[in-house]
């Protein structure tokens, strides 16, 4: 066993350490006022709750144990969470959720950044508790690794006034674009929210999605929690359902980014990548026209791929334009089956959570454009 570190700055550096989720007991949740907006008015999950059907669940285990097995021939440690039984209430001084959700996304719920590990807030209800699945993991690093800062982001109340709620009552797909656009969404300003994976690291800059999980007060608690990073509020006009940024803009090695090219980052908020010379490439189409049975996520999961080292990159088996791109872009391509994950909370990267990547905190962007950033540049 190797000696534990904790470090991470980004998502391509060398992997040497990362957790891999797990499916057991994860739970169909019950409505709640922020995920009403997540599951699309034609979805065969509408209405549905309750523990996934077993099956499934030894599905998914089998494909996320792959994917640990693969990357441990590789070198790389992986930790797996401890699940809880998900199927529990979660009641607070200020709401009840009939159950919970799960711990295959560690990415969601987890934030590395250098040598600290933060536990989001969490927008949804029925994720209040999920941190606890990595509980044992964060004692262990913190009792192995004497320089592992082991953080906590205030944990939010939730309460109606935290949402708009039935905000998402009878609304098109159009005006919910409109909307998006407007950055008018169901979280309200109440208090500071975010999920981990709205986050894109890049060594001192952080990317925030603004969306339905992250707001701006959220953001502004990053930037006061993390002086020495810039935090930049970024959004996606194009994606109806604005929730984690790992399958609309996703970093490939320095200087490389792959954004969905139904959800482009606005020409304002590009000029910084511009002004530092990275590209800005549209990722290949999705081999898939439909996510897979009972998923909450996009067919564009195509692109949440897990990056090893600035040549290796682990991609979704059957997603052959993006296995093909990714090809012809100059990477060693390791196809791993995981549609059978999916529907537990996401892709290869949602199903990751870092915990040592080599390398340093570098300034990719030295050249600061406004535009983009929580506090105006000074
Ligand atoms: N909201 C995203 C999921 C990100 C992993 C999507 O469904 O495209």
């Amino acid at each position: 066993m190797t000696k534990t570190v904790v470090n991470s700055w980004n998502d391509f550096d060398p992997l040497r350490h990362v957790i891999v989720g797990r499916a057991d007991f994860t739970c169909i949740p019950p409505t709640e006022p922020a995920t009403e907006a997540k599951i699309p008015e034609d979805s065969d999950m509408r209405g549905m709750w309750g523990p996934r059907p077993l099956d499934t669940v030894e599905k998914a285990n089998q494909q996320l144990d792959a994917l640990a097995s693969l990357l441990e021939d590789r070198g790389i440690r992986v930790d797996r969470p401890t699940p809880i039984q998900w199927n529990q209430a979660v009641i607070t001084p200020d709401f009840t959720n009939r159950s919970m959700f799960g711990c295959m996304p560690p990415r969601d719920v987890l934030l590395t950044v250098g040598k600290e590990i933060l536990s989001a807030p969490m927008s949804f209800r029925c994720r209040f508790w999920e941190y606890l699945a990595y509980h044992p993991l964060m004692q262990r690093y913190f009792d192995e690794d004497p320089a592992f800062r082991w953080e906590q982001a205030p944990r939010p109340r939730l309460t109606n006034a935290s949402y708009q709620v039935g905000y998402f009552d009878e609304i098109t797909i159009e005006e919910r674009l409109n909307r998006t656009a407007a950055l008018d969404f169901v979280t309200t300003e109440e208090e500071p929210l975010f999920d981990a994976a709205d986050v894109l690291r890049i060594g001192r800059d952080l990317f925030c999605q603004h969306g339905l999980t992250t707001n701006r007060r959220g953001m502004e608690w990053l930037q006061r929690h993390y002086p020495d990073h810039r935090v930049h509020a970024v959004n996606f006009p194009g994606d109806p359902y604005p929730i984690h940024i790992d399958a609309t803009f996703v970093p490939l090695r320095p200087g490389l980014i792959m954004n969905n090219p139904n959800r482009r980052l606005p020409e304002e908020q590009r000029k910084i990548f511009f002004a530092n010379d990275w590209e800005i490439i549209d990722a290949a189409q999705p081999a898939h026209d439909a996510p897979p049975p009972l998923c909450y996520s996009s067919v564009w999961l195509s692109m949440n791929v897990l990056i090893l080292d600035h040549k290796t990159v682990i991609a979704e088996a059957s997603e052959v334009h993006q296995l093909e791109q990714l090809d012809q872009l100059g990477f060693e391509v390791l196809p791993v089956p995981f549609r059978d994950a999916y529907p537990f909370g996401g892709g290869l990267h949602c199903a990751t959570g870092d915990i040592f990547r080599e390398g340093r905190c570098e300034d990719y962007f030295p050249v600061q454009v406004p535009g983009t950033r929580i506090r105006p540049v000074s």
